[in-house]
């Protein structure tokens, strides 16, 4: 990739190397990072088996079978099969048994005197304690001979108080800098863009505030169900599977300052500020601000899906929420009184994730002769599909006529022929570089964590849940979100192409 740094030497650690995250997620982003040349040569990618039956020909063969099924284009081209291969390495062992960290030691790879080392940790998060005060015990977070870094996957604690202790007993063995807590959502190229939209335009900050933006909408719908994540998703819900951690992450993207550079800890400390300036939720009014339902079966794509309580794995009383929405305010002067609004579901119509900024009406409507409302101005970042920017205006249709028309401005972000990267190849260069903008720091975790806490204590006090079918967007309570704010939520089945639109 033109003018991207390739990465140090590095063995790249994975804890968890038979699981579901490193065969559809690590292993094709390494594959990609090699062929990309971000990856020396010169690294290591050690898979970390309990299994004694494991050898590394079988590791080899596994890796063979995750990329055919998720990568295809490594293995369908010898040389960069061979690339990757030539880079795998194994150590077999428990992550409780002492005696593993050992054999992992003499495993690792010096080159130029250095043994830089990632420790993935794509385990269940009831191990992540033992893994790193183990990795600590043995000295193999010292870094005197290169980095060592700790890459956590989500659910980084689940609630306050347990994402808070776990914290504490993480600075026990190991610095913050050494932690890169990942939000695959910071990956994201529209996400990563937004951060570009607004700090290298002059344009929009003028507009940036409480004076002209009436709301934001930030919304991930999906038309999946729950599919094989039962076991977890009953645990979470979609406020703590998604709003908690990424919708909460891309709000402070949309509403943080300007930071005074791109080091991680600028960024960080500058979306630390906006999480502390939410208005905490009371704890009585909890109706008011957030809404929770659950999908009953219905229709999607012309197909009947089952009733969430129906799935495999879920309990057929079950109180869980698929679909979550929040109304939260920033108490600082940019955005006071502004709502951000965030909604993300299951079993929805269609797949679409997007950031919109719906603008305030003009003072005074001159043309309420040919249009009684003025639809608003909207910018929206849209995450999937098509990653790109939307700006909607009102303009007159061309011809002999008074006609207004909603004009849309649309810059899809990729290139034709360009190859994005996906999330986790972004998150993976950026820890194996040193940096952690893109990673979530303790501070910020317990601060989200203290956002929807309120909720969550007054959900699990009421379990009872509402249902909305299947397929469609009939959420019962979601349209009282909406009060005080300017129109209703968003369609998220509307395209817009580039050019007029009826205003209807
Ligand atoms: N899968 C996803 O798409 C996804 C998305 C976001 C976050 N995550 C997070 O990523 C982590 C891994 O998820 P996953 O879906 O890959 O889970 P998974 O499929 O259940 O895999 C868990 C892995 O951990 C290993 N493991 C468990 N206990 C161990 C021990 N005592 N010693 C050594 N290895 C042990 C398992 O080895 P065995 O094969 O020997 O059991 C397996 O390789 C979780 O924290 C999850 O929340 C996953």
């Amino acid at each position: 990739m033109n003018g991207i740094p390739q990465a140090d030497p590095c063995n790249i650690v994975i804890f968890g190397a038979s699981g579901d995250l490193t065969r559809r997620k690590l292993l094709p982003a390494l594959a990609r990072m090699r062929g990309w040349n971000l990856i020396s040569p010169d690294s290591r990618i050690i898979g970390i088996m309990r299994d004694q039956a494991w050898q590394l020909d079988a590791w080899r063969d596994y890796v063979h079978e995750s990329l055919q099924e998720f990568h295809a284009e490594t293995i369908n081209d010898p040389a960069s099969w061979e690339s990757i291969s030539a880079m795998l390495e194994l150590t077999i062992g428990d992550l409780t048994e002492p005696s593993m960290y050992q054999h992992l030691r003499e495993t690792l790879k010096t080159t130029n005197g250095k043994a830089n080392t990632l420790f993935y940790l794509a385990i269940p998060p009831q191990w992540y304690e033992t893994a790193v005060s183990n990795l600590h015990k043995s000295g193999l977070l010292d870094e005197s001979d290169g980095f060592r870094r700790i890459v956590i996957e989500k659910p980084f604690g689940n609630d306050l108080d347990s994402a808070c202790e776990l914290n504490r007993t993480f600075r026990e063995y190991v610095k913050e800098s050494q932690i890169y807590r990942i939000d695959h959502y910071l990956g994201k190229e529209g996400v990563q863009n937004l951060m570009v939209f607004r700090f290298a335009n002059t344009v929009f900050e003028p507009l940036w505030n409480r004076n002209y933006i009436d709301h934001v909408q930030i919304s991930v719908s999906e038309s999946i169900g729950v599919e094989y994540r039962a076991g977890y998703y009953e645990k979470s819900g979609a406020l703590m599977d998604m709003i908690q951690s990424h919708l909460i992450q891309v709000m402070t993207l949309v509403a943080m300052e300007a930071p005074v550079s791109l080091d991680g800890n600028a960024v960080r400390d500058e979306k630390v500020k906006v999480l502390k300036s939410v208005r905490p939720i009371p704890s009585d009014q909890v109706d008011q601000f957030a809404v929770r339902a659950q999908y009953a079966g219905g229709t999607i794509a012309g197909k009947r899906v089952p009733a969430y309580r129906d799935e495999p794995d879920v309990n057929p009383s079950s109180g869980t929420e698929t679909f979550a929405a929040l109304k939260l305010y920033i108490d600082n002067w940019r955005w006071q009184d502004v709502p951000f609004l965030l909604r993300t579901g299951k079993r929805l119509p269609d797949r679409v994730s997007e950031i919109a900024i719906r603008f305030k009406k003009p003072p005074k409507n001159l043309f309420s002769q040919v249009e009684e409302h003025l639809p608003q101005n909207e910018l929206i970042f849209r995450l999937h599909p098509e990653e790109g920017m939307i700006f909607l205006l009102n303009a007159k249709l061309p011809g002999l006529n008074d006609q207004l028309r909603k004009l849309a401005l649309d810059a899809p972000y990729a290139v034709t022929g360009s190859d994005s990267p996906e999330a986790y190849e972004t998150l993976l260069h950026d820890a194996l570089l040193g940096q952690t903008a893109l990673f979530s720091r303790a501070d910020e975790v317990e601060e989200s964590w203290r956002i929807v806490a309120p909720v969550m204590q007054a959900w699990k006090q009421h379990s009872s849940i509402r249902f909305y079918e299947a397929g469609s967007w009939d959420i019962p309570d979601m349209e009282n979100m909406m009060d005080g704010c300017i129109g209703c939520w968003r369609d998220l089945s509307t395209t817009y192409k580039h050019g007029y639109t009826s205003t209807s």
